[in-house]
């Protein structure tokens, strides 16, 4: 059956591929970033009676994301799931943190999926079969690394909240569950070029059981969460991490 999923981060990355690969099973997807890519233009152009994109900074104005989720639903109809994956990593030691730092990192990671999942619980919007939501964690939320204070506490919160939202929304029919990636090889990691460099990247190959993932290795996990086959589960997280949390002692 076609249904409709909301997903932020679709202009690359984890929430590209999730998109490609929802579209590419008949369903219809509404993808929100702040940029038009020229993986969006392709998705367009793929899909244009199923793929819709959103130009959006969500870490503005928070407090309207619901309403803005309810307009979304009647131009395109109920919601049967939302995946936030719009995130951002920074990197930045202790002694130079700030408040303004510290919202900028909670307001995308954190703040902007809550009001998100907040509209898809609305009646107006929810489908009436169940829905699921899934956040995109990150091992950091369960590891540390120096410079990672506000992305980890970020990440480590949408857990927490993930948890009693699981309860809250259960007698709704919605399932909640994080997913909490490894290192995948994304734009991301272009964005920080200098601290991800190949030498650096090679190196966290080798403390990889399964070597580095790919975005599909994620997307198949989001795949499975959505749909029915996931029917039990709810306030779980998932490490998709080819085993890097494993912390290998050798
Ligand atoms: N890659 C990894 O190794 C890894 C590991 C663990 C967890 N994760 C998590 O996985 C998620 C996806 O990461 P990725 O690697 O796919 O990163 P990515 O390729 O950089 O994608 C991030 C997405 O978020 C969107 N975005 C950023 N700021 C936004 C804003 N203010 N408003 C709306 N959209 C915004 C970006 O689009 P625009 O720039 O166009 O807005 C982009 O579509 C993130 O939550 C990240 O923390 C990634």
């Amino acid at each position: 059956m076609k249904k409709c999923y909301l997903i932020t981060g679709a202009s690359s990355g984890i929430g590209y591929q999730i998109s490609a690969d929802l579209l590419a099973q008949g369903h219809v997807v509404v993808g929100v970033s702040r940029n038009v890519s020229d993986k969006v233009r392709q998705l367009e152009n793929d899909y244009p009676d199923d793929f819709f994109f959103q130009e959006k900074d969500l870490s503005v104005d928070i407090d309207s994301l619901s309403k803005w989720v309810v307009k979304l639903s009647k131009e395109f109809g109920k919601f049967s799931g939302f995946i936030h994956s719009a995130g951002m990593q920074q990197i930045l030691p202790l002694k130079v943190n700030t408040h303004k730092h510290m919202l900028e990192v909670f307001n995308l990671n954190l703040f902007a999926g809550l009001a998100l999942a907040k509209g898809i619980t609305d009646r107006r919007v929810k489908a009436e079969s169940s829905v699921s939501v899934v956040f995109i964690s990150s091992v950091a939320s369960v590891m540390g690394a120096p410079g990672l204070i506000n992305y980890s506490a970020s990440k480590a919160s949408i857990n927490g909240a993930m948890r009693s939202m699981a309860i809250e929304l259960a007698p709704l029919g919605v399932r909640v569950n994080s997913v909490l990636p490894g290192f995948v090889e994304t734009e991301m990691m272009g964005k920080w070029s200098d601290v991800y460099t190949r030498e650096y990247i090679d190196q966290n190959h080798s403390r990889c059981p399964l070597g580095i993932g790919g975005v599909d290795d994620i997307s198949n996990m989001v795949l499975f969460l959505l749909s029915d086959k996931a029917k039990w589960i709810t306030g779980a997280e998932f490490k998709v991490d080819g085993g890097f949390s494993l912390g290998d002692l050798r």
